[in-house]
């Protein structure tokens, strides 16, 4: 069985973030969520993984490379246009040949991975075996009504959905997917939709099983649903202090401290996790915040966030919470008079003053 990742897209509900970082290549508890994709794969005994790269394809290729550090082989497939993950599937077929294989959208977490599928697929042989989660808003995904437990329908992104059942963003399929995704029409997005082929699939007498996800599942589209995800991560580590703790510093529950990561009187209240030379002063970092590698904060307290690469928060006086902050990021208290917040924000930046 092979596998194919799906990395291109651009990300636009992630903005700014995603202006200068594919968005499967923000870290959710410092790792890029696209690395939990290929772990996953690799867990279930898949070594032979394509990845569909669109406009980010550099940055992809650099964060990931050949997949040696896995142990897998990672074949490079460019998509000229965002045209639809059916279209991904259809340019796909060269790599994929004969093979079954199992399709990752690289911005989806499933906590219980996906060996599990992958032994059910490969023991009743359907054509395609989908995943269910049930969701509170069916509205943003594609929605699956059952009858006596067999697929009658698939809609993508209903006004009206039918169900709260979604499907997640991992599928399984054997060649016949090449003829349902050579045989539907674009959608009103002008996308060839992964949820029409298996719907063709349907119709056309194929068998589609579908599987309930027990454990969480996140698709990271929104910055609140990257906060869920890492919180949901966070809740999964366990306690490794490789960096330096001073004494006057405190960690309560568990914490990554990674190397070269200096705290300096502080308190860390788990889970967090700390990154490479990341230095934590006078400051306090509350449950489920990630803080990316050479982060800076000095008399501060953050919880509930993740802090990228490099970016410094200094003397803010209000507890800064739910946030997402980007690389390189500076947020401090001014000193110049006249008293003023002052910005500048990037392009689709949000912040809320208290
Ligand atoms: C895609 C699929 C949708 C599925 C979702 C899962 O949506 O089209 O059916 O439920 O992924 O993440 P998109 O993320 O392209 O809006």
């Amino acid at each position: 069985m092979k596998g194919l990742i799906l990395s291109g897209g651009t990300g636009s509900r992630l903005r700014p973030l995603t202006y200068t970082s594919a968005k499967q290549l923000i870290p959710v508890a410092n790792k890029p969520i696209l690395f939990y994709a290929i772990e996953a794969l690799k867990e279930a005994g898949v070594e032979d993984i394509g990845i569909i790269v669109g406009e980010t394809k550099e940055e992809v290729r650099a964060g990931v490379g050949d997949g040696s550090r896995w142990g897998v082989k990672i074949t490079y497939i460019e998509q000229e246009a965002p045209l639809g993950l059916a279209h991904a599937v259809k340019i796909a077929e060269p790599f994929i040949e004969e093979d079954s294989f199992i399709m990752f959208l690289g911005d989806n977490l499933v906590r219980e991975g996906v060996v599990h599928f992958a032994r059910k697929f490969e023991e009743n042989m359907p054509d395609s075996l989908i995943l269910l989660s049930e969701v509170e808003e069916p509205q943003r995904f594609g929605v699956a009504e059952l009858r006596d437990g067999k697929i009658i329908r698939l809609v993508e992104k209903p006004k009206i959905p039918p169900s709260n059942l979604a499907l997640v963003g991992v599928y399984l399929f054997n060649k016949n997917i090449f003829k349902a995704v050579n045989n539907i029409k674009p959608s009103w997005r002008n996308e060839l939709e992964i949820t029409d082929a298996i719907q063709w699939l349907v119709d056309n007498g194929y068998t589609v099983e579908p599987h309930l996800v027990i454990g969480w599942w996140k698709d990271t589209g929104k910055p609140e649903d990257m906060l869920e995800a890492n919180r949901l991560i966070l809740e999964t580590v366990e306690t490794e202090i490789k960096g330096h703790v001073s004494e006057d510093s405190q960690i309560i529950g568990r914490a990554v401290v990674e190397e070269g990561a200096r705290v300096i009187n502080s308190t860390i209240r788990g889970p967090v996790v700390i990154g490479k030379g990341a230095v934590i002063t006078n400051s306090y970092i509350g449950p489920f915040t990630s803080i990316s590698e050479g982060v800076i904060i000095t008399n501060s307290e953050i919880e509930f966030s993740i802090v990228l690469e490099d970016s410094r928060i200094e003397d803010i006086p209000a507890r800064v919470d739910r946030s997402l902050i980007g690389k390189n990021v500076t947020v401090r208290k001014g000193d110049t008079r006249p008293k003023a917040n002052s910005f500048v924000l990037g392009d689709n930046s949000i912040i809320s003053i208290m």
